[in-house]
């Protein structure tokens, strides 16, 4: 962590109750630096508390007194700063800082917030009772979402002491100097913690990235196909060559049909003759179906050799990337074979993407859609509106929705199942469609269809439902099909639900950010909801 410029102001942002002054003032210890407080420099200047600030002298005396602070520590060198919760709110105050320094904003979930600022009674924004303090506290998150979301570096807080937290920061810090610019969101895996690396251009960093990761020069394999080795091999290799290490370009056949055992076989072979050993690394180039099946390679050839997930498809990016399931399919069935198989470490660069074919990356909008409606309101409202930022801000917080999950459900058992949501639609549909719409495409029905599911149960507004309607249809997904029997779809659910010996399980939207599962509903219910996207 000495890499980080001494002169380089470090900002810390949050909600309240994120911890941001307890972080700022360990992370100051720790780096030697001089700590300064926001809440504690405006009191200083008004010469009072902030409750009595904010009861004698208004919101806003405050927050041009914070905006001139803001412009001050801008021009300090070196500090730890940590701003009041609204500071940056302020655009101004943000590019003011940013200026001189890295901002992250730390973030926790809504009963996390609630359950830390519990007994403070300094709090000028929280009067009131228990009750009337959460609605306040979501009120006033939903309200800032906004400025939040535009904060590059983002810290999940939820469930860590404010030392792990430092850790995070210094995490991100140590990212800057990699690469200035990118985003860094750590996974907390099984077996210890691994980076995703999002920015664009970050493919030119790879091999520096892999080195950092602790990876050793030597032999590594780049798996990748015939559609994608044209544009992104290259590049890959001569970062990997630049960085020490000796790459060699493993191909698979192109297509879904070709995520198999043959192909893995294939690949042992390529990775023997190029003289793999147990501390090789696997780089996964390519889409889902290279992720899944090289990811499985790695995970099996010589016991496990190091596996490095470069997605170049949003889905990809999104999803089969970022979680450890790796696998391929049999003849009986698809993702049959398979092992939880974690990276080391996730590279992405939305550059890739330029060359993605539309309907695949409409096809990977239906899982950030998803990802949304799961735990991202803020970009579901984006991708209701104008669209998000940019294509790096819209894969972060679609992957952090889908690391929150993993991270409190590694293998699988239980909350991971909310990932689920609109896919035991879409599979059916998919099934009785014998594959001719793409995943994405029966995932998009599915949305639609779990929503009016909800509705219909009375566990939504209908508006909701409505919403996902009108997101999936503005991004020219389909919200029904026409040729479908329902009753062929029902057929094809309980077959599902009788291989994997399980209940026939759904996962539906009580609000944006809140889906949970349901067991049976009913057949009614289940074709209710199938009849509003399904036309024969
Ligand atoms: N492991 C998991 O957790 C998980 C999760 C979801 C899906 N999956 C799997 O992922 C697979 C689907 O992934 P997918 O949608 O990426 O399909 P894919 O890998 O087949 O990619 C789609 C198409 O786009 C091409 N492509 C990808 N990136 C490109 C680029 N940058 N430029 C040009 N062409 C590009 C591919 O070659 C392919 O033709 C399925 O096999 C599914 O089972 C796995
Ligand atoms: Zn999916």
């Amino acid at each position: 962590m000495s890499n980080f410029p001494a002169t380089r102001n470090i900002v810390l942002t949050g909600f309240m109750g994120t911890g941001k002054t307890t972080v700022g003032r360990l992370l100051a210890e720790r780096l030697n630096r001089p700590f300064v407080d926001m809440d504690d420099a405006i009191q200083a200047h008004f010469g009072k508390p902030i409750p009595d600030i904010f009861a004698q002298e208004g919101e806003a005396a405050f927050r041009a007194v914070e905006a001139e602070l803001c412009r001050r520590f801008a021009r300090e060198a070196g500090i730890v700063l940590s701003t009041g919760g609204g500071a940056l709110v302020n655009p101004a105050n943000r590019e003011a800082l940013a200026q001189t320094g890295v901002i992250i904003c730390l973030t926790a979930s809504v009963d996390e917030i609630l359950k830390r600022v519990e007994q403070a009674d300094d709090r000028p924004l929280l009067p009131g009772s228990q009750a009337e303090r959460a609605r306040r506290v979501r009120e006033l998150l939903q309200a800032r979402r906004p400025a939040y979301a535009a904060i590059r570096q983002q810290v999940d807080t939820t469930g860590y002491t404010p030392e792990q937290v430092v850790e995070r920061v210094l995490e991100i810090l140590e990212a800057e100097m990699e690469v200035p610019g990118m985003t860094r969101i750590p996974v907390q895996g099984p077996e210890g913690s691994y980076p995703i690396c999002i920015g664009e251009g970050l493919l030119a960093h790879s091999g520096r990235l892999l080195r950092n990761r602790g990876l050793r020069p030597g032999p590594a394999a780049i798996v990748t196909n015939p559609m994608i080795a044209p544009h992104y091999a290259a590049p890959v290799a001569e970062s990997l060559r630049e960085a020490g290490f000796e790459p060699v370009i493993c191909q698979m056949p192109e297509g879904e049909q070709h995520k198999t055992l043959e192909t893995v076989a294939s690949l042992y072979d390529q990775f023997l003759a190029a003289g793999l050993d147990r501390r090789s690394p696997v780089i996964a180039l390519g889409g889902g179906v290279v992720g899944d099946t090289a990811g499985f390679a790695a995970a099996t050839y010589l016991r496990g050799v190091p596996l490095v997930q470069i997605p170049t498809s949003l889905l990809a990016m999104v999803d089969s990337s970022v979680g450890g399931k790796t696998g391929v399919d049999l003849p009986q069935g698809k993702n049959l074979v398979g092992a939880f198989k974690q990276p080391v470490l996730v590279i992405i660069d939305p550059n890739v993407m330029a060359t993605l074919p539309a309907p695949e990356f409409r096809a990977g909008l239906a899982e950030v859609i998803k990802h949304g409606i799961i735990g991202a309101p803020e970009l579901f409202r984006q991708l209701e509106e104008h669209g998000p930022l940019n294509l790096t801000q819209l894969v972060a917080d679609a992957v952090r929705v889908k690391v929150q999950v993993v991270e409190e459900d590694p293998f699988e058992q239980g909350r991971r199942a909310t990932l689920n949501l609109g896919h035991t639609f879409g599979h059916a549909i998919e099934l009785v469609s014998q594959f001719s719409i793409r995943h994405g495409e029966g995932v998009a029905v599915g949305l639609v269809a779990a929503g009016h599911m909800a509705a219909d149960l009375g566990l939504c507004d209908r508006a909701l439902a409505d919403r996902i309607t009108r997101v999936v249809e503005r991004h020219e997904l389909p919200i029904s099909l026409q040729g479908y029997d329902i009753e062929a779809v029902m057929e094809a659910m309980a077959h599902d639900k009788k291989r994997a010996g399980k209940t026939l399980r759904f996962v539906v939207p009580y609000a944006l950010g809140d889906v949970r599962l349901i067991d049976d509903p009913g057949p009614e219910v289940v074709y209710r909801a199938l009849a509003r996207v399904l036309q024969p």
